[in-house]
């Protein structure tokens, strides 16, 4: 619960003699289902900080899809066992508290984020960045924590978040981590287990297109051919829709017609009635 994450973290801050800096805290966000992903972000943490928080809430606010929450997997035992494997135990602490302190009865508010939550996930999933902003809020207040890593596989998250600590002068450092892939491309996802063994080998499809399509437009091809031809080829490949692909620009995530200034190109689609994303810089 809140009061003995608040003692384990004053016990941290107390413990460091008044001569020296005092300790950095890290927080790493999760829903738990731990990949190696998960686990670049917690590495990087336990690198930059003297102290990290992994926290595990699997967040009911942010699926707008009640069927995609029932089916979300929930292994919170083993992801204890594979956070103590990596022998930091010392340092690192586990946070998975339940909905009832999350949001008790009563629970009335709300951080949306406008802008930068508009568009891409947000058109598709409403109500989704509302329910990460808040949770990720109450994460930041509970924790204290003087800086944050979240990955660039959710890039417009990442980007929601920046702009709320901004926003809120929260007094903690959002760092964003690269996307980790697996040896074929495909960006690790919780979601990946959920692809037959067929639909598995076409996902990297969608990596591959957004990389191609970021060598091309990085070579000064032109934008809108390049975004068919990286849908086409998508959908080719055997994926059922593809949801968004579009060009943004990567602060602010403002739609771009050029890559005039350092963007991203995002996608999301639709393989075996699962719903995968990435992006790639351009
Ligand atoms: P979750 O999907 O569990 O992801 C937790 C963190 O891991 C996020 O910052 C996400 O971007 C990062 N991550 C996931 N897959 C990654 C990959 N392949 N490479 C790099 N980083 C990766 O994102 C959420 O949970 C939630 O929305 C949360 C922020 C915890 C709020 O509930």
């Amino acid at each position: 619960d809140v009061a003995s994450l608040r003692a384990r973290i004053s016990a941290w801050r107390r413990a460091a003699p008044a001569s020296t800096i005092a300790p950095t805290i890290a927080v790493v966000p999760t829903m738990g289902a731990l990949h190696d992903g998960h686990l670049a972000l917690v590495r990087s943490a336990l690198a930059q900080a003297d102290r990290v928080v992994v926290t595990l809430f699997v967040n009911p606010r942010q699926f707008n899809d009640a069927g995609d929450l029932a089916r979300y997997p929930r292994t919170e035992a083993s992801d204890a066992a594979t956070l103590a494997a990596l022998g930091a135990a010392d340092r690192l602490v586990l946070y998975a508290p339940d909905a009832a302190t999350m949001y008790p009865p009563g629970f009335a508010t709300t951080v949306s984020v406008a802008g930068v939550s508009e568009g891409l996930c947000g058109a598709h999933r409403p109500g989704h960045f509302d329910g990460v902003a808040t949770v990720v809020a109450k994460l930041f207040v509970q924790t204290g924590a003087d800086l944050a890593i979240f990955g660039e596989k959710d890039f417009q998250q990442l980007q929601v978040i920046r702009r709320m600590a901004r926003d809120l002068d929260l007094p903690v450092r959002i760092l964003g981590h690269p996307t980790v892939r697996e040896a074929d491309g495909l960006a690790m996802s919780s979601r990946n287990a959920r692809l037959s063994p067929a639909a598995r080998a076409i996902a990297p499809a969608l990596a591959r297109a957004l990389a191609d399509a970021a060598a091309r437009l990085r070579a000064g091809a032109p934008a809108p051919a390049t975004l068919a031809d990286a849908t086409e080829a998508i959908t080719a490949s055997g994926f059922e829709r593809v949801e968004y692909l579009e060009l943004r620009s990567a602060d602010d995530l403002a739609p771009l017609a050029t890559p005039d200034r350092p963007s991203r190109l995002l996608a999301a689609a639709w393989l075996d009635g699962v719903r995968l994303i990435d992006n790639f810089a351009v």
